[in-house]
């Protein structure tokens, strides 16, 4: 063994998805943000294209991106589909989380690796990010949605027309108690061959 299997396995289980509304004030440093992004390119990646691609926010730039998420998702969602209170929550993110990581996938231009596996390797990349996090003590919440893959969103990242938004994660200690996980049983996901 190279490792101590029962501590991997708990950092995997423990691994938790929190949502900004239950982070506490405590703020995420750029060092530990390092750490996960020098995980994240450890990532598997087909034909080596390494299609993660990193932006990073807090403070200021951070509340602005708040801004035009919210006012991208009231300019998408068919009126009678629109809650102001999503739309609120989306704002008071602004004072919720210290620091996120927006995961977008770089196309290669001659687009040889299949899109699926190059989003299979930034999700890959989130997931690494995700376990640093656990580590530090931390929840990552990995977000997508309509204003995710928006048109709007792209444009006002200044993405290449064949780049792809992966998701947004906020990054945030948690208020409280660690949040318990829940699954199903793995064994009823599998079928054993020649074991
Ligand atoms: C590809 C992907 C997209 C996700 N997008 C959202 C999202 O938009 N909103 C959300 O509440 N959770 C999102 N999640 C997180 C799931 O809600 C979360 O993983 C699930 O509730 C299980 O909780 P856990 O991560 O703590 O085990 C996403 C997860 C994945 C893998």
């Amino acid at each position: 063994m190279m490792f101590n299997l029962s501590e991997v396995q708990e950092l995997i289980r423990r691994r938790r998805t929190i949502r900004p509304a239950r982070f506490s004030p405590r703020k995420v440093q750029r060092d530990q943000i390092e750490k996960m992004l020098e995980a994240a390119n450890w990532a598997p990646t087909h034909g080596r294209t390494e299609p993660w691609r990193f932006k990073v926010y807090a403070g200021e730039p951070l509340k602005q991106l708040m801004q035009t998420w919210a006012e991208i998702y009231k300019a998408i969602t068919p009126s009678e589909k629109f809650l102001q209170e999503k739309y609120e929550d989306i704002l008071a993110r602004r004072q919720q989380c210290s620091a996120a990581i927006l995961v977008w996938l770089k196309r290669q231009e001659s687009e040889a690796i299949p899109e699926m596996e190059e989003w299979a390797a930034c999700a890959c990349a989130i997931q690494n990010i995700s376990l640093v996090c656990t580590a530090y003590g931390m929840g990552c919440f990995w977000s997508t949605g309509p204003v995710c893959y928006s048109q709007q969103l792209h444009q006002h990242l200044g993405l290449g027309p064949k780049d792809r938004v992966v998701g947004l994660l906020y990054l945030g200690y948690p208020q409280g108690e660690w949040p318990e996980g829940k699954r199903g049983i793995w064994m009823n996901k599998t079928e054993w061959y020649g074991f």
